[in-house]
């Protein structure tokens, strides 16, 4: 049953007899030839039927085909220039495998709610295929930029006592005898600890926020990859930053030409994305907001419009620093030339996607970590193992979180979070 060729290496098999497994994408028929297009995961192949080359069971056979339904095919590999992929296939013999009756999601337009519905179904689709397969390829240039620069993929628990981005977006479970648990919003605090001992770590999973919010940018359930390095600052972390921006939008562009065609995607956005990337502190992006009509003031944390602001005149992504303590997390150092000021940093994508990335240099004395955990009113007791890093061999370390599905989405040119996972997770959707 199973193949080793697939749709995607079958230029290698041209002038070949080969077998294939998939399902019909879509079918039509002229005079004397009929066509399925044959969707196997990897891309998509016109496969063509010829009245004369055929049995009259196989031609007939054609007319039981539907949307979706499962089936074998074996034909010889044909190069056709003009075909997507570069090649058809002359189909001598098919199969059905599993039919489709009535397939819900069919080639015209159907409204996001029904698509969502049928999420498990809508995957199949070419847009979301090509999503996916971009998901993928992201998520490999992720882990490939870390393990070249000799990072160590440190997994942190998912299951926590305490909060790390704030007390009112955690998700809550009662953990047997122990009291409340909580989902991890951030693997942050535990890559600290790994960075204290390996040097320079990576953590990448799930993370969690009961997101009160309905926007195109929450997700409650979503993706991010935090690296960690010891004897960093937040000039070096901005520098890996940048760095890392750059690998994974080039790469994308250099091995996803298909799926970003497929997407329609205007590619010479992203061919800008090349460093150096401007560097702002967050009191000059106040006087752009302000030059720009905006009647903000300096200690609010920006929303979207105002992000959305600050980033259009520029075609690479935007990192702003040095955020006001006040609106920032616990854990962060503030600047010693200017203490109103944490050494924050914040990466806005290009094109109005916003924020993908939430960085900074940690407090690294102890004293002072102790009366930050204190004035945010946070359970001085589940942080006692993390004082300790600032008791035994602390040192000036950094890091930052980029959400995975944010960075999809803006690379895909996605307008919603929703289609950039395979189930999204919303405030007003656990299903499918
Ligand atoms: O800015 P955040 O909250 O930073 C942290 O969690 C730090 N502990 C990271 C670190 O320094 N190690 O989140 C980081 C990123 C955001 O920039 C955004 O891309 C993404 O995570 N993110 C979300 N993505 C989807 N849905 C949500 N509700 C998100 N909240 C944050
Ligand atoms: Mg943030």
């Amino acid at each position: 049953m199973k193949s080793d060729i697939n749709i995607k290496k079958l230029k290698e098999f041209a002038g070949q007899s080969v077998t294939l497994n998939g399902w019909v994408y879509n079918k039509r028929s002229g005079g004397k030839v009929r066509f399925i297009i044959l969707r196997d995961g990897t891309g998509l192949l016109q496969c063509v039927l010829f009245k004369g080359n055929v049995s009259e069971d196989v031609f007939e056979r054609f007319n039981l085909l539907n949307q979706e339904s499962s089936v074998q095919v074996t034909g010889n590999v044909k190069v056709e220039e003009r075909a997507p992929g570069g090649v058809e296939l002359d189909v001598t013999d098919f199969s059905i495998i599993g039919n489709s009756e009535n397939y819900p999601i069919t080639p015209k337009e159907h409204g996001i709610e029904f698509l969502i519905d049928h999420r498990h179904l809508w995957i199949r689709s070419k847009r979301q295929m090509a999503i996916l397969r971009i998901r993928h390829r992201i998520v490999k240039a992720i882990r490939d930029f870390f393990d070249e620069r000799d990072f160590t993929l440190f997994d942190p628990p998912i299951i926590t006592p305490n909060a790390c981005e704030g007390t009112s977006t955690l998700f809550e479970t009662e953990y047997f005898d122990l009291g409340k648990a909580y989902l991890t919003q951030s693997g942050q605090l535990y890559a600290e600890a790994g960075a204290l001992a390996l040097g320079k770590v990576y953590t990448f999973g799930p993370t969690f926020r009961a997101e009160k919010s309905k926007t195109r940018r929450h997700l409650t359930e979503f993706w991010m990859v935090e690296p960690e390095m010891a004897f960093y600052d937040l000039n070096d972390d901005m520098d890996l930053a940048e760095e890392f921006l750059e690998y994974i939008v080039q790469t994308v562009l250099k091995d996803m030409q298909t799926e970003l065609a497929a997407l329609e995607r205007d590619v010479t956005k992203l061919q800008k994305v090349r460093r150096p990337f401007p560097r702002i502190s967050y009191t000059d992006a106040v006087e752009i907001l302000r030059k720009k009509g905006v009647d903000f003031e300096w200690g609010n944390d920006f929303g979207a419009a105002d992000e959305t602001l600050i980033s259009e005149d520029y075609d690479q992504p935007v990192l702003v620093h040095r955020y006001p303590s006040e609106v920032k997390a616990f854990y962060m150092k503030r600047d010693p030339d200017n203490p109103k000021v944490a050494l924050a940093v914040d990466v806005l994508a290009p094109e109005g996607y916003g924020e993908i990335i939430g960085g900074s240099q940690r407090e690294d004395d102890y004293d002072l970590l102790l009366k930050r955990i204190k004035e945010h009113d946070l359970p001085v007791e589940f942080f006692d193992w993390y004082l300790d890093l600032r008791k035994y061999g602390s040192v000036p370390h950094a890091g930052f979180g980029l959400g995975l599905e944010r960075t999809v989405s803006w690379i895909c040119g996605l307008e919603h979070l929703r289609e950039a996972i395979p189930f999204p997770r919303m405030i007003y959707r656990n299903t499918p």
